[in-house]
């Protein structure tokens, strides 16, 4: 995804991640699950209108997302409102039974904003000046943007907060992309700012940062700097702190424009996240702020099997909304633009998609953009309606699929229940993915992305929970990824172990604290308890070595499918033993002879270590270990791989969602009624390949 704003890197503060009470808002007026996209017809004259609100009807829409970047149409002139254009779009929309997801404009400010305050653009890392024409530019900490947001997103709020056709607010755009960080005069004095709020005093900022080291004491807050270009490695905890700061301007901004719409309207506020994709917003923060999640999601082309990247940044999605439906706000009907090489989707792929996130809680299903842009930077970017018109292939499965999610209605609400949690905490992967670490294989978001898939694979629906959360709910908990953890953090793993839990723990974890502070006692030395280890000295691999791993102890795999030999590469640690038992040996490498994973008793439950970098084979070697200590049965006998199976709850009913990536047709054993085909299933269903269905039984 190289080209696509989201994949800057940047940014957030370090209050304790715990869930937020559960309260279950949702779009107003959107019955059934919502259908829609954006819809930003200021590209045309007001003719086109009328068809497009026609065909919306004709394709099943319900709702169209507007104005998130007509910010000049609306405000022409510093301070000088004009809303007739608005106006007409909305009553329209409305006369036609059409909801309306409104956006505040605030990614793009108009020229004359940039003209009037030339301070505001961004400063990259480089000292490179941003300028106007483009999207995202705009310095978030800078005080003329954040009076101008909050007075256009309170205009809006005065006028149409009470809008009988307003469902939902949507404030600004994918917050973090295509610009995360600011390097500005503006972001000094306000990081400058953030520092003392954080640490209160400059001695404390000198230890926690520990400047001590290469002799970069502070005696001033006027010497503190932003950590722009430098000679060589920065202070790496004052880049956590800077990523922790930047993502905490953006907040700032969007929970200004939220309280600005809030004193006029109480219909609900979101803004759309890029789960995954964008990774220097800290989703565990924001999803408390939001009154409803919402996420776009576009599939990565050159990925072969990018349905497992898909369900992994929905089953975020659904996680940073505490497990409440959630808002798919932008995806694709086909090839987006921005891309490399811009694959088309194959026939049935936009239903397939989009039933993913379905299954995986999402109650709305938008896309970008409902009619294709003639000019711009995305004329090339499909949409509901394409350039080839209603003749087109992709025209008639967006109908289509309006009508499929209109048989699913009764699903809205409807909850996934996982049994098995992935600990995902974005800060720790901001600090891993700093320079200098043990090797730069170690990647934070590769470790999740293989360990999500070995469960997907398996067919195991997980929740991805922060290492703080309470995770007694669930019989197994993966952590891929844990270098920063707290002792807090740490504490609550070996509770939840000691309480029963099965935890398994992949390499480089528990190294360091919020400070990006090695913990005392040793590498992983706050996992000792849950673990029986400490790890003595890191072993990492040279690029292209691997290493073999015998699998004797518990445990060892039983499955014909899986091998007793494992391969390895990237990693290897030299452990201290503190009670944890060895159940797979280095055959060879650094650590020949050495234990690889191990699993240890603690309290009730178990902790696995896994100190090296396993192919996906591997992995699910040792899950299939883990399942059989946390009691799960993940698989369903006989289905493929490429079967995907999502069941949500709603009241007495199990909606079982079987969604076929493959080229052979599945059986999956089901009874109840299918309800894409409307046809009851006794025993048996047959899923053709490429299809979906979605079976309705009563528990
Ligand atoms: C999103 C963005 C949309 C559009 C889309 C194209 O990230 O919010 O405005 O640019 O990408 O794929």
């Amino acid at each position: 995804m190289d080209d696509h704003p989201a994949s800057r890197t940047a940014s957030s503060s370090t209050a304790p991640v715990s869930p937020a009470p559960q309260v279950s808002v949702w779009a107003r007026g959107l019955d059934g699950i919502a259908y829609g996209g954006d819809y930003n017809p200021e590209q045309w004259p007001e003719e086109v209108w009328a068809e497009d609100v026609r065909l919306m009807r004709e394709a099943g829409v319900t709702f169209a997302t507007v104005g998130v970047f007509s910010w000049v149409l609306v405000e022409p002139e510093e301070g000088v409102f004009d809303f007739t254009w608005l106006d007409r779009l909305v009553d329209l929309l409305h006369t036609s039974g059409i909801r309306v997801v409104l956006g505040t404009p605030t990614a793009v400010p108009p020229a004359w904003f940039y003209r009037a305050h030339p301070e505001a653009r961004v400063v990259t890392r480089d000292g490179v000046t941003l300028g106007f024409g483009s999207r995202g530019m705009v310095a978030p900490s800078a005080p003329a943007y954040r009076a101008a947001a909050v007075r256009v997103a309170t205009a809006l709020a005065e006028r149409y907060g009470a809008h009988p056709a307003l469902a939902l607010w949507h404030v600004h755009n994918e917050y973090g992309v295509p610009v995360a960080e600011d390097y500005s005069e503006h972001a000094l004095h306000a990081f400058r700012d953030w520092l003392r709020a954080r640490y209160g005093t400059l001695d404390e900022l000198n230890t926690r940062w520990g400047t001590a080291f290469w002799g970069q004491r502070y005696g001033d807050w006027d010497e503190v700097g932003l950590p722009a270009a430098a000679a060589s490695v920065l202070n790496p905890a004052e880049r956590l702190d800077f990523s922790r700061f930047s993502d905490d301007q953006l907040r700032a901004c969007f929970v200004a424009e939220r309280d600005a719409i809030r004193a006029h309207s109480g219909v609900p506020v979101t803004t759309n996240f890029m789960a995954f994709a964008c990774e220097s917003t800290d989703l565990w923060k924001w999803g408390r702020e939001v009154d409803v999640v919402s996420n776009d999601h576009y599939l990565d082309a050159a990925d072969p099997r990018n349905q497992v990247t898909l369900a992994q940044a929905a089953d975020l999605t659904r996680s940073v909304a505490q497990g409440a439906p959630w808002f798919l706000m932008e995806h694709s009907t086909s090839a987006v633009n921005w891309q490399p090489r811009n694959v088309a989707k194959q026939p049935g792929e936009l239903r397939r998609n989009s039933l993913q996130h379905v299954a995986r809680g999402a109650d709305a299903v938008g896309f970008f953009q409902w009619r294709a842009s003639r000019s711009g930077a995305e004329k090339f970017h499909s949409a509901m309606l394409p350039h080839a018109g209603t003749g087109s292939r992709v025209w008639r499965e967006v109908v289509a699929f309006g009508a499929d999610l209109g048989r699913l209605a009764e699903v809205q609400g409807a909850r996934v229940h996982a049994r098995v949690a992935v600990l995902w905490d974005q800060e720790s992967a901001w600090a891993q993915g700093l320079e200098w670490r043990p090797s730069v294989d170690v990647d934070a978001r590769e470790r999740t992305a293989a360990w999500y898939r070995a469960l997907w694979d398996d067919q195991v629906t997980i929740d991805f929970a922060h290492p703080s959360a309470e995770l007694s709910r669930y019989a197994l908990v993966v952590a891929p990824a844990s270098y920063l953890l707290t002792a807090d953090d740490a504490a609550n793993l070996s509770r939840y172990v000691a309480g029963g839990g099965i935890l398994v723990v992949s390499y480089f974890a528990g190294i360091v604290d919020q400070d990006d502070t090695v913990h005392a006692g040793g590498y992983g030395a706050p996992l000792r308890e849950a673990l029986g280890l400490t790890v003595e000295e890191f072993a990492p691999l040279r690029a292209g070595d691997a290493v073999r791993v015998a699998w004797h102890g518990h445990g060892a795999p039983t499955d014909g499918g899986i091998r007793h030999e494992l391969v390895a590469d990237t990693w290897t640690d030299h452990l201290a033993l503190d009670g944890a038992e060895v159940v797979a040996t280095y055959a060879d490498g650094p650590v020949a002879g050495g234990p690889a994973v191990t699993r240890h008793a603690h309290g009730r439950g178990y902790g696995w270590y896994v100190s090296t970098r396993l192919d996906d084979d591997g992995l699910r070697a040792v899950l299939a270990a883990a399942y059989r200590d946390a009691g799960l049965a993940p698989r369903e006998p006989g289905v493929g791989r490429d079967v995907e199976i999502v069941v949500r709850r709603g009241g007495e009913h199990d909606y079982t969602f079987v969604l076929n990536h493959g080229a052979e047709p599945a059986s999956v054993a089901a009874t109840g009624d299918e309800l894409l085909a409307g046809t009851p299933v006794d025993g048996w269903l047959k899923v053709p390949a490429g299809e979906v269905a979605v079976v309705r039984s009563t528990r």
